[in-house]
């Protein structure tokens, strides 16, 4: 080969050689008789090849199936050529070299399949990280329940649920007032999948689980190095994840005074800044916002501004207790059995415990009633609800409220009879046959059965 010496005094060749090298791809050289000429150090790398077995040697004879001789021949390029040798798996382009009309020899470059491989799990990998993290975010910010899961009947809750859907529509800010256990947070969840941000984020914040220290964190994020304990890189503030979402803050009468006013001023500017920030950012959140508190009270006795409880209760919701609408008591009754009940057998309730049902008067309303019906049917043993079957709480309610004395001898005989009718039925199958079969045992028709049942 002819030695052309460099600027600095080196070997020219040896300097392309050395570049060669250090390519991250396969070369490798024939000249116009099918020779090799030369290979780099990848092509060792990859093909296994050492040089001293290849260089010197037709390539034909040491590389069965090599297809760079076809460049000599027909003087086409070819590219992403596939070649597997035992795990190895490469692609090739190869290319003849010409010296002006002639064919002088041909070269290939080779690219490990192995490092694509692993580039394509690697890529697989992230990507199904990036849709786990964008299902778990998704359905962080997802709100759960819709007006189909908030039961209520005419009379009872509807025209509740009525206003509410009305209000999801709307942008103003609402206010949910009702005692513990209304379902307020059902509510809450419901307004915003109702709304045409139903799409878009739903951030819950409990301001009375959170300590007031950290609530302001939360709900403004910080900058980096705004306090001590401080996170790297600062933090977002609730307000800004439920930009053009809905932020609901849960127990709004417990969140502190001071943080009240800058709550109003981020509703009055529509802008937010965070803790340690000089940036104001501009939001679009709709604020709905729940407490068991009587805010009346609260901004009478100065403890919740009274400007921020006018902002808020742009359409006020209130949610009746329980008591106030007994109707609805069958309805939670029927939905709980069928839930914990799926493909069973139907459990009933026995007519007294109905009537107890509704005389009790529900401080932990929807939620009480729905865990006391739970709680009764993995007491019971049989298909019945029965009185002993209901907590402790309400069983003694009931014997001090005394009911028999309260009712007609009509009224107690027509319980006595239904509950012999009842165990009967027990005895002989809560079907259509057990039925007849009871009706004969008590001496009744069978019609007259279901009368006295008022089934
Ligand atoms: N109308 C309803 N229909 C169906 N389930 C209801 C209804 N009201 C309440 N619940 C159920 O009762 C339980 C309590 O409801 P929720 O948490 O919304 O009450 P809350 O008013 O927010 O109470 P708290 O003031 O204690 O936070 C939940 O399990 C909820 O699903
Ligand atoms: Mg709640």
């Amino acid at each position: 080969m002819t030695v052309i010496p460099g600027s600095d005094g080196r070997n020219y060749i040896d300097w392309i050689e050395e570049m060669i090298d250090s390519i991250n791809d396969g070369i490798l050289v024939i000249d116009v008789e099918g020779v090799v000429q030369f290979v780099n150090k990848e092509y060792t790398n990859i093909t296994g090849v050492k040089e001293a077995d290849i260089v010197g040697q037709p390539l034909a004879e040491v590389r069965k199936g090599a297809v760079l001789p076809n460049a000599l021949k027909d003087g086409k390029r070819r590219e992403g050529v596939y070649r597997k040798e035992g795990e190895v798996e490469y692609i090739i382009d190869t290319a003849p070299v010409y010296k002006g009309e002639e064919i002088v020899g041909a070269v290939s470059v080779c690219k490990s399949l192995n490092e694509v491989h692993y580039l394509t799990r690697e890529l697989h990998r992230s990507q199904e990280r990036i849709a786990r993290l964008e299902k778990a975010v998704g359905t962080i910010n997802r709100a759960k329940y819709t007006f189909e899961n908030i039961i209520g009947r005419e009379g009872g809750l509807r025209s509740t649920i009525e206003l509410a859907k009305k209000a999801a529509h709307s942008n103003l800010n609402i206010l949910i007032q009702g005692e513990s256990g209304t379902g307020k947070e059902l509510f809450a969840h419901a307004l915003h999948n109702e709304s045409d941000r139903a799409s878009l984020p739903f951030i819950p914040i409990n301001c009375a689980a959170i300590p007031s220290s950290l609530l302001e964190s939360e709900l403004f994020g910080y900058e980096e190095g705004s306090f001590t304990s401080s996170k790297k890189g600062g933090k977002v503030g609730l307000f800004e994840l439920a930009d053009h979402g809905t932020l609901f803050l849960d127990e709004i009468g417990d969140m502190p005074y001071d943080l009240q006013a800058k709550l109003l001023r981020v509703l009055q500017e529509r802008s937010v800044r965070k803790v340690g920030g000089l940036m104001e950012k501009e939001i679009n959140i709709k604020i709905i916002a729940a407490t068991n508190k009587d805010l009346v009270r609260l901004v009478e006795k100065d403890r919740f501004r009274e400007d921020l409880y006018y902002r808020l209760s742009g359409i006020p919701i209130s949610v009746p207790p329980l008591r106030d609408r007994k109707e609805d008591i069958p309805l939670y009754i029927d939905y709980v059995i069928e839930k914990e009940q799926a493909g069973g057998s139907a459990v009933r309730l026995k007519e007294d415990v109905m009537r107890v049902l509704k005389q009790y008067d529900w401080p932990g309303n929807a939620r009480e009633l729905i865990h006391s019906v739970q709680y009764a049917l993995s007491m019971t043993e049989t298909t019945f609800i029965e009185l002993e079957n209901l907590p402790e709480v309400i069983y003694h309610h009931v014997s001090k409220t005394s009911i028999p004395q309260q009712q007609t001898l009509k009224e107690m005989i027509r319980n006595i009879e239904q509950e012999i009718i009842w165990e009967t039925i027990q005895i002989y199958g809560d079907t259509l046959k057990g039925k007849k079969k009871a009706a004969d045992r008590l001496g009744i028709s069978l019609a007259t059965l279901y009368n006295k049942l008022e089934v």
